[in-house]
């Protein structure tokens, strides 16, 4: 399912900004250190670089989103980006007034004055891609209305000391964050099997555990290719639409890098073998 995935680079000590930020001087002063794995000529008009390793990783989540939402204060300094942040997806800017550039010859671009509305118009145009979230204004505005879905934060070993805070300004009440812990196992031996497998009677076993609640669902599987079959003879099967979604989390699942994961996180049933 698509989410509102919030990416800044921030210094270790929290700032998104150097201190002195004007229209010209978008980043304050210094700031430029926080993209520098990016854009290491520092020239953003040279464009940015795909850097290697995991910061590839990032820049390539960055330059899947299908929409963006950017608050007028990162928007306007990086003079909109030309009107085309990345491959032709619409970018939403959060303010409250007119715009402060001439956006009539970006089709692009749309001002939108309530975050909410933001959020879900750019999910709705990034249909099962996620919509990439930059500025301090903005998160704080949308972490209040519950619309940010993720925060992935490029954390840089710098200390600013001054600048733009990113989390400033919240209500003062604690927004608990959640890591989904996802183990899995999928296995073709039959000794992994909690039960002695009976040819032609049992032989699989699934079952998924949410919160310590086990569900099993083993059973019902038996016809389900005919059944597929059955229905798209009829007309009723799955479309492009339907699928996608399927078919971009594998892409995405076979894209990401094998590392090796701390012991406690490890199925364990494989901890076993
Ligand atoms: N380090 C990074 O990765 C990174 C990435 C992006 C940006 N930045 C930096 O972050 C800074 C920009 O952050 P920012 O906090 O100024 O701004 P922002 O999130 O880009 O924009 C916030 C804008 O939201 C609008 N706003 C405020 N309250 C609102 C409300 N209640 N309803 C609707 N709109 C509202 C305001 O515009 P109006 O006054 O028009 O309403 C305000 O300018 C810049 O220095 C930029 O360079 C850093």
């Amino acid at each position: 399912m698509s989410a509102t995935v919030l990416y800044m680079s921030m210094s270790f000590d929290g700032f998104i900004a150097g201190p002195n930020e004007t229209p010209d001087n978008g980043l304050g002063d210094g700031g430029h250190r926080l993209h520098e794995w990016v854009l290491p000529s520092g020239e953003y008009d040279r464009g940015v670089t795909r850097p290697r390793g995991v910061n590839g990783q990032i820049f390539d989540e960055m330059m899947a989103t299908g929409a963006v939402v950017a608050g007028r204060g990162t928007f306007e300094p990086a003079d909109g980006w030309g009107g085309d942040h990345h491959d032709g997806v619409p970018i939403f800017v959060v303010a409250r007034g007119e715009p402060g550039l001439d956006v009539t010859s970006w089709p692009l671009v749309s001002y939108v004055d309530d975050v909410t509305e933001a959020m879900t118009r750019a999910k709705e145009a990034a249909g099962a891609r996620n919509v990439l979230v930059h500025g301090a204004g903005v998160t704080r505005l949308a972490l209040t209305a519950g619309v940010l879905d993720e925060l992935e934060l490029h954390v840089v070993p710098v200390l600013f000391g001054q600048g733009r805070r990113l989390f400033e300004g919240l209500p003062a009440e604690q927004i608990e964050l959640e890591r989904a812990r996802v183990s899995w196992l999928l296995s073709t031996r039959a000794g992994d099997l909690p039960f002695t497998p009976q040819p032609g009677v049992k032989t699989t076993f699934r079952s998924i555990t949410v919160d310590g609640e086990e569900v099993e669902f083993s059973e019902g599987f038996g016809d389900l290719h005919t059944r597929v079959y059955e229905e798209t003879l009829a007309g009723r099967g799955f479309r492009i639409p339907d699928a996608r979604p399927s078919v971009e989390l594998t892409h995405r699942i076979r894209r990401t890098p094998v590392t090796p994961s701390d012991v406690v996180l490890r199925h364990p049933m494989l901890a076993a073998l």
